[in-house]
């Protein structure tokens, strides 16, 4: 199939702007209207499994991160998280009542595919969350749940990690049903959440060109540095990858809370920090490491909701706003915030956004 720009100058700006269709594509796929969550067979009871061990590499490997907040604070089921390279040669013992859990784009990432051959007959099940349903890493699944993202062609993933992140969460949330882990009024309440997403997904979009303003200013820089807590941690180190990725700019990302044992040391007022901070049940924590970095004149982009912008927002060098979200599902909506503010401070710089240099789609060498 030959797919084309769809009028919009570059494709990773088209596929950032196809995310309230595809993820609500990928949640039609898996959950039913009265809110049953189907997967395909064979099926998998989470009350027999004991932990998960989920593998991967790049964006794939932070959307595995997020979903540990999930598996583990909705579904309380052990996870371990790691980058492909790493587990496959660190040579882990995989304990009995385990699924291992491989998560590709590509379905061909040589690391991942080896690590998934690692686990064959160690672990009960071998699952993958991939976008190709004829890839390498599918085919030698026991079950493979497809993302339903569509082509993705430019380099830098965008819309693939959502929709993983769409297919984790509801994972995760079969995973709480089959362990009796939640009750059913609270399994419904996140669904809802989760189909309102394609429409906050449309709303954050249309922050785009006011994220642009930003995104000169930060084009700019030559350091920045990403904080989240919760969920939003993860989603940090995403915001960082994108900007690495295709603007060049060295980025990096850190836990609130770690922000006093090492990164603090580089503000100054030539640092931007990025802070994604929806008003969770954590948000005053984060704000007081916020105001650590403007009392040494750090220059704080925060990304928030209304209510977090008018209560933190003062002082700060910019804004984005974000419409309010449940704590659950927010990494899944910052993530547009934070593609945006990759794709167009690259634009901004003039780099190759959907061919950047020295990467590749998929990287089935070692
Ligand atoms: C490459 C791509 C990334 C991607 C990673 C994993 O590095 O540039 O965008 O996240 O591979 O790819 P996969 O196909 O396994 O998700």
């Amino acid at each position: 199939t030959r797919v084309d720009k769809g009028g919009h100058k570059h494709f990773m700006a088209k596929e950032i702007a196809e995310q309230p269709t595809v993820i609500a594509e990928a949640i039609g796929h898996y959950l039913s209207k009265s809110g049953e969550i189907r997967l395909p067979d064979p099926q998998i009871d989470f009350a027999n499994v004991d932990r998960i061990t989920m593998v991967a590499c790049g964006t794939a490997f932070l959307a595995c991160l997020t979903a540990k907040y999930w598996f583990e604070q909705i579904a309380r089921l052990p996870v371990e998280v790691d980058v492909a390279s790493e587990f496959r040669y660190r040579e882990p013992p995989i304990p009995a009542r385990s699924v291992a859990l491989f998560v590709s784009q590509s379905g061909e990432t040589a690391d991942t595919l080896a690590a998934l051959r690692y686990c064959e007959g160690k672990a009960d099940k071998i699952m993958s969350v991939i976008n190709v349903p004829e890839s390498s890493i599918a085919r030698e699944s026991d079950l493979a749940l497809p993302i339903h993202a569509g082509v993705e062609i430019g380099v830098a993933s965008t819309k693939a990690f959502t929709c993983q992140l769409t297919v984790l969460f509801l994972l995760a949330l079969k995973a709480a049903a089959d362990r009796g882990e939640i009750t059913e009024e609270a399994r419904q309440d996140h669904l809802a959440q989760l189909r309102r997403l394609p429409a906050l997904m449309a709303e954050a979009l249309d922050q785009s060109d006011a994220i642009a303003m930003t995104a000169r200013k930060l084009s700019n820089a030559r350091d920045v540095l990403f904080l989240g807590r919760g969920p939003l941690y993860p989603l940090a180190h995403e915001g960082a990858l994108k900007l690495k990725e295709i603007s060049y700019i060295h980025a990096e990302a850190y836990a609130s809370g770690e922000l006093k044992h090492g990164p603090i040391a580089l503000i100054d007022e030539n640092v931007p920090v990025v802070v994604m901070a929806p008003r969770d049940a954590l948000f005053d924590k984060t704000v007081s490491n916020m105001q650590e970095v403007m009392a040494r004149k750090g220059k704080v982009i925060l990304i928030s909701d209304r209510e977090g912008l008018s209560e933190a927002g003062e002082g700060v060098w910019d804004t984005i706003e974000m419409p309010d979200v449940s704590d659950a599902v927010a990494p899944i909506l910052y993530a547009i915030p934070a593609q945006l503010l990759a794709y167009h401070t690259a634009v901004a710089k003039g780099t190759d956004v959907d061919q950047p240099r020295n990467l590749a789609k998929s990287v089935t060498v070692e």
